[in-house]
This record gives structure tokens, sequence and C-alpha cells, in this order.
């Protein structure tokens, strides 16, 4: 095995380090030196994964080269040997970071069996470190925020289908960001002539549309005073973004259709043909689907658009994406409203953590909005955001009349009202449900470990699983009692 753990043996005295490197090089990669220089050099230029060292080397004092050997930037493990009756000095030895302590005269088999715990221990070090970094990772492109596990996907097909020609069609409810995604494809797309346009094709009437889309020539229609160059022509090189696809009219979707299919166009009152280059990209939080099926949207262009699919999820499905958009949106209203602001009170991201959303982000960052407008200190309190967030299933949606964004019935509200109890399946954060999941995959359902790896005790985490199982969908991925290993 050319990965096997290697282990610094120092000591002073010959008979020891060879006694060690006997009874351990089975098992270990065994290096050996007999003072402090020796030692670093093997610290600095190899990698150890565990030094087991005595504390009195000779005129080498071992608490320095134990000082020395934690301050590199990838410290081994450290076990103290000491003679028997010093442990004072051994204690001191791990208040400084020393892992353990045996004594001489040394038992062999103790010595081994420590070395295989300090080495799960380290790994386990390891992987909390990479765990917690994998949370407080951001992924952002082109100011998209979100490092859920359903974002990922979302964000690498960004990336993958931008610098294409592919029609990409964007579903999502209202707020998920699909304007945003729209212009990220465009701006990682690298068309020379890189302008998006954009046509909210829900706000204008079907023969508007039409015109604004495709143009017009002068008298094409009563009030046509000018010839008028069509959105298409003016995305040309660059990309078209159609907001609210589902909503134009069937006279517009068979132009729509053949625009995309023939990469041309025909201003209103004219029959001659203009090509263009236009990518499109359209967004909807209508189920196109649906429509088709019931006639209302065309099947072939539903088919034309649809080449690529982006279907952005609520944010109820990605609540651990709440922190991190929240303190980002904290960070750029405070800034715009000349406020400087800590990060949020502690009270405030739970209450966030439990409400639904039903505006998804848009609604979370005119939350955070309030939040920086009410509040009279350096800090966003529960009490500063909407009173409606204390009910979990965003029924207060809409409901802004000035006597709910009063910060005294924020406070005092506890709500009675079983529709409005929050869920107690989500009592702990999301950000946690997700640490702690990860930390029992990876700990192959063995609790201690999993709370060793969540840096929190045993029963702390047994406490939170309780909570946790009650959920039906996570119980199916944490196994129930009787199937975890003892530990
Ligand atoms: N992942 C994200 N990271 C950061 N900000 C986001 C993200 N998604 C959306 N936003 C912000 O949320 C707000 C709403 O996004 P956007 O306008 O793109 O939503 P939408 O899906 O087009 O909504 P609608 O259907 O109502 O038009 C914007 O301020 C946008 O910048
Ligand atoms: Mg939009």
């Amino acid at each position: 095995m050319n990965d096997q753990a290697t282990v610094l043996i120092v000591d002073d005295e010959k008979h020891t380090r060879d006694g060690l490197r006997l009874s351990l090089e089975d098992e270990f990669d065994c290096y050996v030196a007999a003072n402090a220089a020796e030692a670093m050099e093997y610290l600095e230029n190899d990698r150890i994964d565990v030094m087991l060292t005595d504390l009195r080397l000779g005129e080498d004092n071992g608490m320095k080269l134990l000082d020395a050997a934690l301050a590199l930037p990838k410290p081994p493990v450290c076990i103290m040997m000491t003679a028997y009756g010093s442990v004072d000095t051994a204690v001191e030895a791990m208040r400084r970071g020393a892992y353990h302590f045996v004594t001489k005269p040394l038992n062999l088999d103790e010595v081994e069996i420590l070395i295989k715990r300090a080495l799960r221990s380290r790994t386990l070090e390891h992987e909390n470190v990479a765990l917690k970094q994998q949370v407080e990772r951001k992924f952002s492109i082109e100011g998209i925020l979100g490092q859920s596990e359903v974002m990922k996907p979302i964000i690498e097909t960004i990336q993958q289908v931008a610098p294409s020609r592919a029609t990409v069609l964007i579903e999502g409810e209202s707020g998920t960001g699909k304007e945003l995604v729209a212009r990220a494809i465009h701006n990682l797309s690298g068309r020379p002539k890189a302008n998006i346009v954009s046509v909210h094709c829900a706000a204008l009437s079907p023969q508007i549309l039409e015109s604004e889309l495709f143009g017009h020539e002068k008298g094409a229609f009563t009030g046509a005073q000018e010839r008028r160059i069509g959105r298409f022509e003016q995305a040309n090189g660059g990309t078209l973004f159609l907001d609210e696809i589902g909503e134009i009219d069937a006279s517009t979707q068979v132009k729509l259709l053949r625009a995309l299919g023939e990469q041309t166009i025909e201003r209103v009152g004219s029959s001659k043909p203009i090509q263009i280059n236009v990518r499109v990209i359209a967004a909807t939080n209508r189920d196109l689907a649906k429509m088709v099926e019931e006639g209302k949207f065309r099947e072939d262009l539903y088919w034309r658009l649809r080449v690529v699919t982006i279907q952005l999820p609520p944010l109820r499905v990605r609540k651990g994406d709440i922190p991190v958009l929240a303190d980002h949106f904290l960070k750029e209203l405070a800034k715009t409203n000349g406020k400087a602001f800590k990060p949020l009170g502690e009270d405030a991201l739970p209450a966030m953590m439990k409400y639904d959303w039903p505006g998804n982000i848009r609604e979370l960052r005119a939350a955070i909005e309030h939040g920086v407008v009410m509040s009279n200190s350096n800090r966003v309190m529960l009490k500063h955001l909407p009173s409606y967030l204390l009910n979990p299933h965003g029924l207060g949606i809409g409901l802004r009349a000035p006597s709910l964004i009063s910060t005294k019935d924020a406070t005092s509200t506890t709500p009675t009202d079983p529709a409005i109890k929050p869920k107690s399946d989500l009592d702990i954060t999301e950000v946690e449900h997700q640490l702690i999941l990860q930390a029992l995959q990876r700990s192959g359902n063995n609790r201690t470990v999993a709370a060793e790896m969540l840096g929190m005790s045993r029963r702390t985490l047994q406490r939170k699983l309780k909570d946790l199982n009650m959920v039906r969908t996570h119980r199916r991925r944490v196994q129930p009692e009787a199937q975890t290993p003892a530990s």
C-alpha cells in the first residue's frame, strides 16, 4: 500500500526509536529522528501524518518541537511520550495542541491503537473542514447566488448552454430569477455584438406585440407613421429575451415559429424577408406543457423553444440558499440605504428558514429591504422583518397593510392559530439538515463519528435527529435507529 500513513518517531534514545519502528513498521510508513532538528527536516519535507515524540529530547525540548510541528501549514497529529510521573508536562502538551500522550515504559499495543485513533480523528477533522467549506462555498456566476444541491446543475447548465446558439426556455414561479438567468446566459455567451433585448410579452396587446417584435413599415396600420425596427432586428447578433412567452397570442406564435425556424422575419406591412441572427431565450411562469395540451400554445413552437429547458426551483425547496441570499441582499440594501449593518440578528434567520416564500427570491429581497428600512440600529432583527414571516406557509403574502408591518406586531405575535403554526419539522434550519445528513452519510451512519464531524455532542445530535426523524422525507435517507451500528 503506497498510501500508508506516515509516522515520525522522535526520541534521543536509540533503543526506543528502534523498538517503536520495529513494532509499527508493518502498519505504517515509519521515519525516525534522534533530535528536534532531524525531526523538523522530515516534517518540512515529507508528509508526516503522526508524530510520536519524546517530551524530553536530550538538550532539545520536546515542547518546542511540538509547537513548531503544530505551526506547520499541514501539522501532523502529535502524540507525546513522557516518563511515568511527569503527567503534568503531558497535560501541558495537550493544552498546546498535542493529540494525546503515552507514558514510558511504553505499551506498544497501546501506542499502535492510539496512532490509529489519531489518524481517524485527523481524517474526520479534514472532512469536517471540507464539509463546512462546502456549505459555506458560494456558487456565484453572474450574480446568481445559490449553493444548494438543486442549484448546482442549473448553474452547470447555464455555463454549458451559454456559448451555444440553442434556444433556452426558462420556467419558474414568479421571482425565482428567470430574468437574472437569461441575462447570465447572454453575458456568458460571448456573442460579439453582445446586446440583450427584452420583450415583456404579457404587457402588450397582440397587435402591438407583433409590431414590437417584428417592426413595421410606414403606413402598415393606422397610426404607423414611421417605419419601426422591431426587437428581433435590434437584437441582431445578440440575444432576444421573450419574457412571459405563455401570454402571446396565436397569430404571433405562428410568426415567432417562423422567425425561430428560418431565422428570418418580416416587418408588419412588408413581405420582404429580413435575415436575422438572434439567439432567443424565453421565460414563463405558466405550465407551457399544460397549455399545449389545452390547445392554448402551439406544440411546434413549444418544442422549438425548449431546446434546452431550465427549471428554476422555488425558494421553498432550496431553503439552504436563504442565508447566502439574505446576507447578499442585506449588504446590497444596506449600501443603497447608506447604512452599515452587522449580520442578520440571530432570531431573523430561523424565521426566514421556516417561511415558505411564495414570492420567492424577489420576496426575500423585499423582506430584507423592509428590515433595513425598519431598523434603527445596526442590526436587522426578526422584529424588523415583515410580520407575515411568522406564518411559515406564506399565507401573509399580499397582506402588506400597514398594521402588518408594525414592529410591535412582529415581536409579540406568537401564532396560536393551528393554520399558521410553524411546521415542527422545520425547527432545525435547512443548513443544519444538510450538514447532519452529509455527516451521517460520510460516517456510515455512525452517530458518534457524525457528531464529532459536526462539532456537537452525541446527545445534541441525537436530539436534532429526533426532530429530523419526524420528517418523512428525511426518514428515508437517515437509517432507522435499529440499523445504526453501535458506536
Ligand atoms: N440566485 C439568485 N441570486 C441572487 N439574486 C437573485 C437570484 N435569483 C433571483 N435573484 C433576484 O431576485 C429578484 C427577482 O429575480 P427575477 O426578476 O430574475 O425573477 P423572475 O423569475 O424573472 O420573476 P418574474 O416571474 O416575477 O418576472 C431580482 O432582484 C434578482 O436579482
Ligand atoms: Mg421576470
